[in-house]
């Protein structure tokens, strides 16, 4: 059965078809080939080589910490209601800047800053200011760069908001999940409608320029009609942007999780439901699909940038200025530099003892090969814009794409007869019914992936 909504095609039989698990492509390759043979001189070349290409930066700051678990919760975080926890992370975050900023040439305009967790508004204001300062020293922050936060709204007040504005960030993202109280019971996060309508009138007050909040379908208690009142009311709210995560639910890896009670997921059948109303809801109410989990309105500058074709996916998922190369600061954060990927330890103690010991901090990462580089641009193409224009890929490689690809090729075809994908001779065309089945589409260039298929969460 097939429905018709724009931009994207619902068909319930090809979902279920293609329900298998691949990666989400926040980066090529994915974050699971990181490894611990990549060292802390593999990055120290790696930034080197940044410095001669003078590429301008993107920075990213991880606050790892939070007032009480939510027992969905896939993030880094570390639970903590003793504040007195970030003041030594703060103090070793701002080593780490020193540290690593000794490195890098730091005469490159920064054109975006986020600052994720965890939730960076644990942090009291005197300690943002201070990162803040920090941070506006030992970098060249670009004024018209796109300054983000993610905060948690129930740990805000309108001062707060207005103080966040007030020192420079622009765009801010807060998580709703979900609005029904008996699914926030579930799941250890009670936040009333109210505070939800009040966060969000101060962030109209204070003016920032795009405010996304996130929501998850497929938590404990939610049904058709409870979701379809949590996405009425979430386009009342009026959010620039929308992200709906599917339910990552990896309790081998996040044991708060077992919290969770299980009899009272959603069966399979009702979560398409779900996804399939939230899709057509939001696009007929002036939301975009973007891709992925992904919604946002016609004049957001993701709309925008997928307009001109500078969208791209990293770490936190579809973000604009193609251009940048990213660093992370703070236990567990990714950089992401044109030719490696190095992440920082994930264990205070370790993220610490590096640090003091004035070390870049990497615990893992991985160094692209020239056939992952040219593999990274043919997924993030299909990813971003639904769409890879052979000629583009053959011109900036020095390649024959039908030649170096020919084995996918062919592997596309079965995709082409059921209507996922249009190939021709110049490009290859995601069709509307493909475009919820992108990663299906983006798996087949992806040699690393294929050899370890199971560990990722399903496409749908
Ligand atoms: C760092 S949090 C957002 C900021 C803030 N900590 C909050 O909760 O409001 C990032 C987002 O990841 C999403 N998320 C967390 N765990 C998830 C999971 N297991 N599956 C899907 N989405 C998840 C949630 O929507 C959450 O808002
Ligand atoms: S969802 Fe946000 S507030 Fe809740 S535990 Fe995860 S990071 Fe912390």
């Amino acid at each position: 059965m097939v429905f018709l909504l724009p931009g994207v095609k619902f068909d319930l039989d090809l979902i279920q078809k293609y329900d298998t698990r691949a990666p989400r492509y926040t980066s090529y390759p994915p974050a699971t080939e990181l490894s611990e043979t990549f060292s802390v001189s593999d990055f120290q070349m790696a930034i080197a080589a940044s410095n001669q290409r003078k590429t301008p930066l993107s920075l990213y700051f991880h606050i790892p910490f939070c007032q009480s678990a939510c027992y969905f919760c896939g993030c880094n975080t570390v639970i903590s209601n003793n504040k007195n926890i970030a003041k030594p992370y703060l103090k070793h975050l701002v080593q780490e800047i020193k540290n690593t900023t000794a490195l890098i040439d730091t005469d490159r305009k920064v054109l975006q800053v986020h600052w994720g967790g965890g939730t960076p508004n644990y942090l009291e204001p005197d300690q943002v200011e201070f990162l803040w300062n920090n941070i506006t020293q030992h970098f060249d922050i670009d004024p018209q760069a796109e300054v983000s936060i993610e905060i948690n709204p129930r740990y805000v007040d309108r001062n707060y908001i207005l103080f966040l504005r007030q020192l420079g960030f622009n765009r801010i993202s807060f998580g709703i999940q979900d609005f029904n109280s008996q699914v926030q019971v579930a799941v250890n996060r009670i936040q009333p409608e109210e505070l939800l309508f009040d966060v969000m009138s101060w962030i109209k007050e204070a003016k920032f320029e795009s405010v996304n909040v996130d929501l998850i379908y497929g938590l404990p208690y939610q049904t058709l009609q409870t979701f379809r009142e949590t996405i009425q009311k979430t386009i009342a709210l009026d959010p620039d942007r929308i992200v709906v995560f599917n339910f990552a639910y990896v309790p081998w890896l996040k044991p708060v999780q077992k919290n969770i009670p299980l009899e009272a997921l959603p069966p399979a059948q009702e979560k398409l439901e779900i996804l399939k109303m939230t899709i057509e809801e939001l696009t007929s109410n002036q939301y975009l699909f973007i891709g992925m989990d992904h919604f946002a309105k016609i004049n957001d500058e993701l709309a925008i940038a997928q307009r001109d074709g500078t969208l791209k996916r990293n770490f936190q998922g579809y973000t604009t200025h193609a251009e940048t190369e990213l660093f992370g600061f703070g236990a567990t954060s990714i950089s992401m530099l044109e030719d490696a990927y190095a992440q920082n330890h994930k264990q205070l103690n370790d993220y610490y003892q590096a640090v003091v010991a004035g070390i870049i901090p990497t615990s893992k990462g991985v160094k692209l090969t020239q056939d992952d580089i040219i593999r990274r641009n043919v997924i993030m193409s299909i990813m971003s814009h639904f769409h890879l224009k052979k000629s583009d890929i053959e011109n900036k490689y020095h390649i024959s794409f039908d030649e170096y690809f020919s084995q996918e090729l062919e592997e596309l075809k079965p995709l082409e007869a059921d209507g996922l994908v249009s190939l021709s001779t110049e490009e290859i065309q995601i069709t509307d019914i493909g475009r919820l089945l992108v990663r299906n589409i983006a798996v087949i260039f992806d040699t690393h992936t294929r050899m370890r298929e199971t560990k990722f969460s399903r496409a749908i």
